[in-house]
């Protein structure tokens, strides 16, 4: 049987889906398990979106490229990580307005004992990334999901002066939001999706 990892996320400018697509490939490398990426809804209004033509086209590529994920995707996921922009140290609207759709899975304990993680993104270095991912955390803990983080038995954690920590990948994207995940960033990712893969299959057997 195949194992499904959901990684479920929220992008403006294309970083974060950039470092969800880098997460589905470690998941896949696990034998066995599957990645299904979904986006979450962009909540801005049209008229604002198209202001910014950087925003509009990714929109657009989204749209053509991912489905928006549904509550019921929950229910099928074996597993599930959960990406987002640092928004004010805190997760992006949309995903959090994803989670409040989720109360009729959460009454059915629909989450309970699916590993999951998180990654994020930020403008600087020190602007929140480790605040946006504890924060991701909590919704995933009234689940009672089982929270993977990435342990420092990969080495690149030990070295890097991009993004990336023990509590989830994460890159650095500049001001602009133009500096795209580096390779560091993008070892980092991988890892998280093999770790929850690997994970979701130990506890399957
Ligand atoms: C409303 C808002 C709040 C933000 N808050 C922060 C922040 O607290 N710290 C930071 O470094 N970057 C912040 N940023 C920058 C985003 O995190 C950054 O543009 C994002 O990670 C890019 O990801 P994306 O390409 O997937 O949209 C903020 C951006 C917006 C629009």
């Amino acid at each position: 049987m195949t194992i499904k990892i959901f990684v479920i996320f929220y992008s403006r400018y294309g970083n974060t889906m950039r470092m969800a697509e880098a997460i589905a490939e470690g998941v896949k490398s696990v034998e066995g398990c599957q990645a299904e990426l979904r986006r979450t809804a962009e909540l801005a209004p049209p008229e604002i979106v198209k202001r910014d033509e950087r925003w509009a086209s990714m929109k657009e590529h989204l749209e053509k490229t991912y489905p928006l994920v549904q509550t019921s995707d929950l229910k099928e996921a074996d597993g599930a990580i959960f990406g987002s922009p640092t928004r004010f140290g805190n997760m992006a609207s949309s995903l959090k307005d994803f989670w409040d759709q989720t109360s009729g899975i959460w009454v059915e304990g629909g989450l309970i004992n699916k590993v999951g993680g998180c990654f994020t993104g930020s403008a600087t270095m020190h602007g929140g990334q480790e605040t946006t991912i504890l924060t991701m955390w909590i919704p995933m803990i009234h689940h009672g999901m089982i929270i993977a983080g990435v342990p420092y038995s990969e080495q690149v954690l030990m070295t890097t002066r991009d993004g990336g920590s023990p509590y989830g990948p994460s890159t650095v994207v500049g001001p602009m939001a133009d500096q795209p995940p580096t390779m560091n960033d993008i070892v980092i990712a991988m890892a998280l999706g093999k770790r929850v893969a690997e994970l979701t299959v130990k506890l399957r057997h």
